[in-house]
This record gives structure tokens, sequence and C-alpha cells, in this order.
């Protein structure tokens, strides 16, 4: 279970335990998932709007996750698919990096 520093703050990792190209599904009471982009961080509900499958087992590709069931992709920076068969967008959550750390600010929708 990570860590928390506040209500709705989880410190997922430190920076360096994920770096570009991975992924950590963290288990919290709706599992987020943080997704390292190319230096970027990203965190989306990790659970596909479509049906039960964890998008943190999905393929990250110009800056969208695809879904590994029916191959929606979810754009990792608004949450919304890119068309059918998901036609709801998943949450996104806040990242910020604090000394090191990445921090899920979970339930507050990123900028
Ligand atoms: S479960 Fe994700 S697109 Fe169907």
């Amino acid at each position: 279970m990570p860590a928390q520093t506040g209500p709705n703050d989880v410190v997922a990792c430190a920076v360096g335990d994920l770096p570009p190209g991975e992924v950590l599904r963290l288990d919290l009471d709706v599992p987020v998932s943080v997704f390292n982009d190319e230096g970027e961080f990203y965190a989306l509900d990790d659970t596909c709007s479509h049906a039960e499958a964890s998008l943190s087992e999905g393929f990250v590709e110009d800056c969208a996750v695809e879904c590994p069931l029916h191959a929606s992709a979810f754009d990792l920076r608004t949450g919304r698919p890119s068309g059918p068969p998901a036609v709801r967008p998943v949450r996104t959550h806040a990242v910020s990096v604090v000394d090191g750390q990445v921090v899920v600010h979970v339930g507050t929708p990123r900028a």
C-alpha cells in the first residue's frame, strides 16, 4: 500500500523507480495507474471505462494507453478514449514531483 501524505495525496514511488515507458498500478480503493511517458508523469483510473480491463497492462504510445482488451486508446492528458468501444473517459489525476517522489493527487483532475 503506498504511503499517504495527505487525505488525497499518495506517494507512488521515487522518480527513479518509474523510468520512461514504465507504469505503476496503485492498489487504492479505486485503482490508479501512473505512467511515465517520455519523462512526463500521468495518472489515470486503472479500470477501463468500457469493461473490467486494467489499463496498466496496456500499450503506451503517442501519450495514450491502449486498453489491452478491446484496444480503445485513452489520452494520458485528458482520459478521453480515441473511439469505440469505450465512449466514456477515465478520470485523470494530477501528479507532482515532490522531493524526488512521484505524488498523485487522487481525485484532482489533471490541469
Ligand atoms: S475493456 Fe477497454 S476497450 Fe473494452
